[in-house]
């Protein structure tokens, strides 16, 4: 089951964190990964590592807020791998760095910090990415989201918690347009993820399954909703969260 044998995935921010867990399940699937990050060197000694274990990988550096290196990276692609089948836009926290402040006290440029990523950068993406799938008549695209887009943190997450929302947003209309197309456009909502100090301490109160998430099993859901067996899952925000927030 999920098998991605000949298919070629971009995954953006794949070259450390979330995004490079789905980089190596997509992978050992059996697809060709993109694995686009920031930063060449991440990106690079990623896609070395699968290369070093006999899969497809491949790296591609653009900044995901950049609309021209976003077309230029996806057209370079589909012109040397000859498809794009898979998107998942994992990328949401700025490289280049970022703040979590209580709402009063957020400044207009951290609010633009993270719409720019989480959901322009998801927008640029697709436009790019679209006119492609709609040709072969199949594609799939996740957007990787946070619980703090469905519920009151309490931390300082209400520009990161809304652009997230934001996106969601998007991915539910643009199910309504694609799905025609063989195209199915869902989301995730992670909860407290182990990549983090202080995360697992939080999860083992917060999580029924009492331990914080981790990139693989952030790997194995988007595995299947990338896969063909679920042409019939669009449009839907699946909670990857250990049971924290049931809703
Ligand atoms: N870590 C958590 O607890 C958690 C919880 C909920 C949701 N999420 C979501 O999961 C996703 C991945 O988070 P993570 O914790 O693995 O992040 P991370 O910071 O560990 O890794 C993200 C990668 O994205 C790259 N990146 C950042 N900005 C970029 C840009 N403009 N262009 C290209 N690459 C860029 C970074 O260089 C980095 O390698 C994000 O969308 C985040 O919002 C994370």
């Amino acid at each position: 089951m999920f098998k991605l044998d000949g298919k070629v995935a971009l995954i953006s921010g794949a070259g450390r964190g979330m995004g490079w867990g789905v980089a190596q399940t997509l992978a050992r699937q059996g697809a060709t990964v993109i694995i686009n990050d920031f930063y060449a060197e991440r990106a690079e000694e990623a896609a070395l590592s699968l290369q070093s274990e006999g899969l497809k990988a491949h790296a591609a550096v653009a900044d995901m807020t950049d609309r021209a290196a976003i077309f230029t990276m996806v057209s370079q692609i589909i012109s040397e791998h000859g498809a794009m089948d898979v998107f998942v836009h994992n990328a949401g926290i700025p490289a280049q760095g970022w703040g979590y402040s209580q709402f009063l006290d957020s400044p207009p440029a951290e609010w633009d910090a993270w719409l720019q990523l989480n959901l322009h950068g998801l927008m640029h993406a697709c436009q790019a990415i679209l006119p492609h799938m709609i040709e072969r008549q199949w594609g799939r695209i996740v957007a990787i989201n946070s619980d703090a887009s469905r519920t009151a943190t309490g931390m300082g997450l209400c520009a990161y918690g809304a652009a997230k929302a934001a996106a969601l947003g998007f991915i539910r209309n643009l199910s309504g347009e694609v799905g025609r197309h063989g195209i199915t456009a869902n989301a995730l909502s992670l909860g407290t993820m182990n990549n983090w100090e202080g995360s697992e301490q939080i999860a083992r109160k917060t999580a029924s399954v009492r331990r914080a998430g981790s990139p693989q099993d952030v790997g194995a859901a988007v595995a299947y909703l990338v896969s063909p067996e679920a042409e019939w899952v669009n449009g839907q925000v699946l909670p990857v969260n250990g049971g924290s927030l049931v809703c």
